[in-house]
């Protein structure tokens, strides 16, 4: 008999569903007696002991389902080892209520944050494995994460669209893309939908670059462009400032991102009409992309295998097209950011996409 808990915390993203179906599933087919405990709303649900008992039927009809069955939240790393609003120890809550109910593995889904805390509790004693969810696909140790194709796809759907408005006017669209502080949705997305310029955190921009290639086009009789915008874009000389200064600076803005400033920069510089498009978190939401119902029940799978092999403190990942287990010491605290000289960024620029370098 095997008793396992599960939960899904931070932002969600698609095939959050079709990974635990594939956890689950596999260790129902492997014959060996399980309970499973659903924890509601990420580590809030175990550190408050809300949980669910989860049968067969829970996990059938989810393999399409985008969001999470569990619900989810965010429980920032940096205040888990402060006591709650009521003086409750979160960590000591979630290890006092892991053997109470006599778990014998936690299966973890998350993105970065979520590691920092699944390591944590692998330190108190708790046997964990995890999967690597999130659109940003910014997890280290593995090449991609599951939810990331799912909102490539949504993000570029969102420029194809602009692009035939855009064909009818000449003006400048800007479609800000999620992603965080890393650049891979936004380059993907960019480079599927054929966006001209693609400004990403990991090679901060000069706008006159930028403005230079909006002239090009214009010269060269297309009358508009479009722009993929990182959420998390930075311009050169923000880039230059200390973290605490760019911090000051951003309590400043007076607009809601960088692609309004990006926007108002070519404005003043061309008197080009530039809009600006934010499709924000559709790019989370809906159904997982069949990659993604492949990539998540596959490695989901391959946490089921581990947890039949007990085999814990592990993240299954995906390296050069195979699925591997990486220590969760390595994975904790770590990004995975786009390579400014990747191969990726040299043939993009190939095909003659500015990056505003
Ligand atoms: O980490 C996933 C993500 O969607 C990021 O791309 C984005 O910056 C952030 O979450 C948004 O967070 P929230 O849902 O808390 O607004």
């Amino acid at each position: 008999m095997k008793r396992i808990g599960m939960l899904t915390s931070g932002g969600d993203c698609q095939a959050l569903n079709a990974a635990m179906r594939g956890v689950v599933k596999t260790l129902y087919n492997s014959g060996e007696e399980v309970e499973i405990f659903g924890f509601l709303e990420g580590y809030k649900g175990l550190i408050y002991s809300n949980f669910r008992m989860l049968t067969g039927k829970d996990f059938s009809g989810i393999l399409t389902k985008g969001g999470t069955i569990l619900g989810s939240s965010r429980t920032p790393f940096k205040t888990i080892e402060e006591p709650d609003e009521n003086g409750v120890d979160k960590v000591e809550a979630m290890v006092h209520n892991y053997h109470k109910l006599g778990l014998d593995c936690m299966v973890i889904l998350g993105g970065n944050g979520t590691h920092k805390t699944a390591n944590l509790l692998r330190t108190k004693g708790l046997n964990v494995v995890t999967l690597p969810k999130t659109i940003d696909n910014d997890l280290w140790g593995t090449d991609m994460t599951f939810g990331f194709q799912s909102a490539v796809d949504i993000a570029t759907n969102v420029i194809d669209c602009i692009h035939t408005t855009a064909d009818s006017h000449r003006r400048v669209f800007i479609v800000e893309v999620m992603g965080h502080k890393a650049g891979w949705l936004t380059l993907n997305a960019g480079m599927a939908s054929g966006a001209d310029i693609i400004l990403i955190p990991e090679i901060p921009y000069d706008i006159d670059k930028v403005v230079d290639a909006i002239n090009k086009r214009n010269k060269s009789g297309s009358g508009f462009t479009i722009i993929a915008v990182a959420e998390g874009a930075i311009s050169k000389e923000d880039a230059a400032l200390s973290k605490k200064e760019y911090k000051k600076k951003l309590k400043k803005r007076t607009v809601p991102s960088v692609s309004y400033e990006v926007a108002a920069a070519i404005t003043k510089k061309t008197g080009m009409e530039v809009r600006v498009t934010v499709p924000g978190h559709m790019q989370r939401g809906g159904s997982p992309c069949p990659y993604d119902r492949v990539f998540a029940s596959r490695l989901g799978s391959e946490a089921g295998k581990l947890i039949l092999n007990n085999e814990y403190g592990f993240m299954v990942g995906y390296k050069n097209r195979e699925v591997v287990k990486v220590p969760l010491e390595d994975v904790a605290g770590k990004l995975k950011n786009v390579d400014p000289n990747a191969t990726i960024v040299q043939e993009a620029k190939l095909l003659g996409i500015c990056f505003g370098d």
